[in-house]
């Protein structure tokens, strides 16, 4: 991705064209400078190391051609090339960027609405883990969505899961409708239920997957398919999962779409979003539509944001994949346990998905969603009885925690009133069930009391 015109218009430049997945020709000198270009009368050219530094690997003629996603993780957004330059990539916050001799091109910064370094290093990580094209950066989750619905017209038709992250849900209910966005819900577990839902002027397949808060399992690859037959944009809203457990493109997607204040960002500390967006010559002006919308509208992830967040990327395989594997743990005895009710969790066998989650997610994911026996009363008390969960909203980070969802969704909402929805970070496991069973024991009646009417409020 290159920056542009200040109109944000005309065709992309992908980075990855470049032969030797490292820094371009025309580059400037390797200087031991801590900014790059920021000698006098240095123009600060696409293609600084501020800017440009990196290994890809994946493609063939890359210099390390093969690249494992863990090591793209680390080195596809900035890597050193030469001596002096620093291991972590510098934070550029500057808004403009001198111009080159010959006026503002096509290849200089200039402006970051437009685009800026530390922007083109996160988007062309992202763009790598995800195995799309391109990858653009928003200020927030919600932001990132906002531009995939404006990609449709007025009196465009959109087809989204009946369980979904209600902030989508919200935001297409309370504005696009007058927008003149029309829409239905529905169970993307049954593809049957979505071709019924169908309409001549369907243009989009909004797919969440596990869903939020129930971990409905819906199949990308048949949805994907299904909306490419009918020449519709499917989207993966794939916050809960990441690249490390599950790569929406490599299953047909057309879109991928983050809140990357959740995993990617993974420590509570930025709030992002993201759009990967899938190859080919057909979804090249979709592709251009969505980043002029990025350039024009503004609601463009800070060069500091973009600066943490390629940071957390660094360790996104290590901690997700070990979020998983306690998760794993946590499911198994929540669902042994007596006073709980019911566990939603697709890495358990009972999970009417666990066979469509094996095939396209490589691991189970770190979110559990579980029902305690008993009432709201009941699920609100065990959410305030743990002294190491932390009761809040949202999900993703490294430290646990978990909230009564009901009472976080809107109104008419049809999550179950016992429903707590945790997020599992980086504690040890054992602490981790400790703190959980000891809430779970406090709160929740003995079946026998239950039995007689005595619950706890
Ligand atoms: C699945 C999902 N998508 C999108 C969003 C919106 O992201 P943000 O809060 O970063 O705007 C969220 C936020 O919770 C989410 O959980």
């Amino acid at each position: 991705m290159s920056p542009k015109s200040s109109s944000g218009e005309g065709s992309m430049h992908d980075p990855r064209d470049n032969p030797k997945g490292i820094s371009q020709k025309g580059a400037t000198p390797k200087k031991t400078m801590p900014k790059g270009a920021a000698q006098k009368g240095a123009t600060p050219e696409r293609g600084t190391p501020r800017g440009d530094n990196h290994l890809d690997g994946g493609s063939e003629s890359g210099r390390n051609p093969g690249l494992h996603p863990e090591s793209r993780a680390l080195h596809a957004g900035w890597h050193p090339d030469a001596p002096g330059e620093p291991l972590a990539p510098s934070w550029d916050p500057s808004t403009v960027f001198r111009h080159p001799e010959q006026g503002l091109s096509g290849d200089s910064w200039s402006y970051t609405r437009l685009d800026n370094p530390n922007r083109s290093q996160l988007e062309r990580t992202l763009a790598s883990l995800e195995g799309g094209s391109e990858a653009l950066a928003f200020s927030s989750g919600m932001a990132a969505v906002q531009a995939a619905f404006h990609i449709l017209e007025p009196g465009d038709h959109v087809l989204l899961p009946d369980d979904l992250y209600h902030g989508v849900r919200n935001l297409i209910t309370d504005q696009y409708a007058r927008w003149g966005l029309t829409f239905d819900f529905v169970d993307m577990t049954r593809p049957g239920d979505v071709t019924a839902a169908a309409n001549p002027k369907t243009r989009m397949l909004w797919i969440e997957t596990p869903s939020n808060p129930m971990l409905r399992i819906s199949d990308i690859r048949a949805l994907s398919k299904l909306a490419a037959d009918r020449g519709w944009i499917s989207v993966v809203d794939s916050t809960w999962t990441t690249p490390v457990v599950q790569r929406p493109l490599e299953l047909g997607a057309d879109l991928v779409l983050y809140s990357t204040t959740k995993y990617l960002g993974g420590h509570s500390d930025v709030l992002g979003g993201a759009l990967v967006a899938r190859g080919g010559q057909d979804f090249q002006p979709i592709l251009d539509r969505l980043r002029s919308l990025q350039r024009q509208a503004g609601a463009v992830a800070s060069p500091f944001d973009c600066w943490l967040m390629l940071r957390s990327l660094k360790t996104l395989y290590v901690r997700v994949r070990s979020q998983c594997a306690g998760a794993a743990l946590i499911a198994e005895k929540l669902a042994a346990h007596p006073a709980v009710e019911k566990v939603h969790y697709p890495g358990l066998a009972d999970h009417p998905g666990s066979q469509i989650a094996s095939e396209q997610m490589d691991l189970p994911g770190a979110m559990i969603s579980f029902q305690v026996r008993g009432n709201e009363y009941t699920a609100l008390r065990v959410v305030s009885a743990c002294s190491l969960v932390i009761p809040a909203t949202s999900l993703g980070g490294v430290e646990s925690t978990w909230e009564h969802r009901k009472t976080s969704e809107f109104e008419g909402t049809s999550t179950p009133e016992n429903l707590i929805r945790l997020s599992v970070g980086l504690e040890h496991p054992d602490d981790l069930w400790r703190d959980i069973e000891q809430a779970l024991i406090a709160v929740v009646p003995k079946r026998d009391e239950n039995a007689g009417g005595a619950e706890a409020r």
